[in-house]
């Protein structure tokens, strides 16, 4: 992989953009008191404070002719993307007839408010004319080439303008090309030479690819990743990554957002989220903006967590102007103002991400009306009246004391929903449950009411078994311990425990219980270092019957010592007919001491092949695998754990995934 290309021109406009950050403290100072991420604070004021942008897509006719808007765009935000006019239908609706009113109104808006313009977007399938869509291979390529060289190299000398979309989803939901006219014409070679082309046309912009739906690990980004990883290898000059982030409240947060950027950021490319709104079902709601609240600060953390992420841009900033209506009839309400430009509960999460909740000292309403229902001999589920608070609910922790009096709460569970199932109980046993409600900021609720439970008293006459347990795994397996988890059983009178079992070696020998457990999970000590063990766990009910046992698992505990150990567990996040991506992939410091490399290896089944590995360095002979730590996650202090991904294609019809992780140090 070849190393971020740094061109000796891009000094110039690193000096530039050193002068606005340092002009933009001149200008907070008078405004800001004790700190310098004061409440008081504009988004961009605590963003540069952070070393980020904080941005907004841009329309142009309210730029010209609303006095709030303008404000807003001036005060809040210190990045600028276009929002249409720098795309091909506006700026060269016919061949060589250009258009760029609109691109300069931007340029010329943001040079006067010390802001920073990334432009939007050169290659595109969508918004580019029909005289381009018609043409031949060869003319279509010259016409590429002309458009970027004229567009590009207008603003090349303009220190405000400092990043380009080169090219714009030019992928399918599955990971595919996008069958294009660009692609269709040209097939994938337009993609180096539109990255090739914008480089001649300023060395010094960043030059980014940008798609949706690659927020989270999928098929798609995953196709990114490979994409971006063979340009580079290539020397393209690909810098940077943009990740839309069109996110729907209905649809669910990509949790591993922060993660996915990592990787790319491993790749050694810049990273930015380009395009963020988080759109919901109208009509709007508390609860719906507060949970739109959560995602925006969510998004924003993960970007203030990963080094190489530039910044976040939001898809414009009021909900008077936005694309989602229009696309989306029953859907809105996606930014962080209303249409009167009226703050939402978006702008307080977004700014106290920025400001790292600093100044967020509100803590959530208490959660109300708990009550349990479905309460069975081991489980009740629980539910309650949703928190409100200004930066977002971020969870709820579910608390349980013994009995009907008495005993002290603990901790027993979280839950990101207003809903909590909680399982392993005792049959004929009461416990007592209360909720509290945390934001962003960290802020904890007053606890709700308290429901006091009593689990029945299992099935006489039932001769049900429960379910057989599934996906036995160990993990965090040190010199004498490890520890185990399962899927759990169910069972019409539910399941009151689980019977461990265990054998020794690694055949021969006999099963025999050591130990039961309520839960799905169960930690297994006193072992003797460098010794194999098989484990096997059977579900039991209140009337007694008992499951079939479940798939064995070979554990073999470490050499002991002071020296480091690791384990190491695999989960498969995704798959489908043909691949699947397995990760996190964790690894863990079992020993003593630090560590400072590690070897996990593994075996993918017959026909399977690794097409794309993050977070570590993957060889293959035949279909063992070797995965050895990437260069910045290989120390590990005792206890501390990192992790790491992959994707495998495998023959149609084939369900099985890589197995046998053993880890081992180095
Ligand atoms: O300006 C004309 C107006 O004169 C005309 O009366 C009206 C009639 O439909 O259309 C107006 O143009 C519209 C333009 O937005 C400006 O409002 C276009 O029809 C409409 O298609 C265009 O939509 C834009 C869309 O890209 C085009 O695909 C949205 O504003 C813009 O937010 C959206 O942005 C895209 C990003 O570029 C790429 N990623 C996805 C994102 C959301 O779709």
């Amino acid at each position: 992989m070849t190393p971020p290309r740094v061109p000796v021109r891009r000094s110039r406009r690193r000096l530039v953009q050193l002068a606005v950050v340092a002009l933009l403290s001149t200008f907070a100072v008078p405004v800001l008191s004790a700190s310098p991420a004061s409440a008081s604070g504009p988004l961009r004021t605590h963003a540069a404070a952070r070393g980020k942008f904080i941005g907004f897509a841009a329309a142009t006719s309210p730029l010209a002719n609303e006095a709030a808007y303008r404000t807003i765009a001036q005060t809040e935000f210190n990045q600028i993307t276009a929002e249409n006019v720098m795309k091909w239908d506006t700026t060269e609706s016919s061949d060589n007839n250009w258009n760029f009113s609109g691109a300069d109104q931007i340029v010329n808006f943001a040079v006067a408010n010390n802001q920073q313009v990334h432009g939007h977007t050169l290659v595109w399938h969508s918004q580019t004319p029909g005289w381009v869509q018609g043409l031949g291979a060869t003319a279509m390529r010259t016409a590429m080439q002309d458009h970027i060289a004229t567009l590009v190299g207008r603003y090349a000398n303009n220190a405000s303008v400092v990043s380009w979309d080169v090219v714009n989803e030019v992928f399918d939901e599955n990971g595919g090309f996008r069958s294009s006219f660009w692609y269709n014409t040209l097939g994938q070679s337009f993609i180096a030479d539109a990255f090739r082309y914008a480089r001649a046309a300023d060395p010094d912009a960043r030059l980014c690819i940008n798609d949706y739906n690659v927020e989270g690990i999928n098929a798609k980004s995953t196709a990114m990743y490979n994409l971006v990883q063979s340009l580079r290898a290539q020397n393209v000059p690909v810098d940077c990554v943009g990740f839309q982030g069109h996110l729907a409240t209905q649809y669910g947060f990509p949790s591993d957002l922060q993660q996915n950027m990592q990787r790319f950021a491993a790749l050694g490319v810049q990273v930015r989220v380009t395009e963020l709104d988080v759109r919901i079902v109208m009509p709007r709601s508390t609860a719906k903006d507060t949970t739109q609240a959560t995602y925006y600060s969510n998004v924003v953390n993960a970007c203030m967590a990963v080094t190489a992420c530039a910044g976040v841009t939001i898809w414009g900033f009021t909900d008077k102007y936005s694309w989602v209506p229009d696309t989306f009839p029953s859907e809105g309400a996606a930014l962080l103002y209303d249409a009167n430009y009226q703050q939402k509960p978006a702008y307080t999460a977004v700014h106290n991400a920025l400001d790292n909740g600093t100044s967020d000292t509100q803590a959530p309403s208490t959660p109300s009306s708990l009550a349990a229902s479905g309460i069975t001999s081991s489980s009740v589920n629980l539910s309650w009246t949703a928190s409100t608070d200004n930066v977002g609910v971020a969870g709820y922790d579910i608390l349980r004391a013994p009995g009907t009096s008495g005993g002290s709460f603990a901790q027993v569970g979280t839950s990101t929903t207003a809903s909590f199932s909680n399982t392993g109980l005792s049959a004929n046993t009461s416990y007592r449950y209360q909720v509290r409600a945390r934001d962003a900021a960290g802020n904890v609720s007053a606890v709700s009411n308290t429901v006091t439970v009593t689990t029945t008293g299992g099935g006489t006459g039932d001769t049900q078994a429960p379910s057989t347990p599934g996906n036995l795994a160990a993990s965090g397996t040190t010199s004498s311990s490890t520890n185990l988890s399962w899927t759990a059983s169910t069972d019409d009178v539910g399941v009151t425990g689980y019977d461990i079992l265990r054998a020794p070696g690694t055949s021969g020998g006999s099963f025999a219980q050591v130990g039961t457990s309520t839960t799905a999970s169960f930690s297994n000590t006193g072992l003797s270092a460098n010794t194999s063990y098989r484990y096997q766990v059977r579900a039991r009910d209140a009337a007694g019957n008992v499951s079939a046992v479940s798939n064995t698992v070979t554990v073999t505990t470490t050499g002991g010592g002071t020296g480091g150990g690791c384990s190491v567990t695999a989960t498969v996040q995704t798959q489908w007919n043909g691949g699947y991506v397995m990760q996190p992939i964790t690894v863990t410091n079992t020993g003593t001491s630090a560590i400072s490399s590690w070897t996990v290896t593994f075996t993918l089944p017959p026909g399977h092949t690794l097409v794309g590995q993050w977070n570590g360095v993957i060889t293959t002979s035949g279909q063992t695998a070797t995965a050895k730590n990437a260069a910045y996650n290989g120390s590990l202090a005792p206890g501390a754990s990192t992790t790491f991904g992959f994707q495998v294609a495998r023959p149609s019809g084939d369900n099985s995934t890589a197995s046998g992780f053993t880890c081992a140090t180095p």
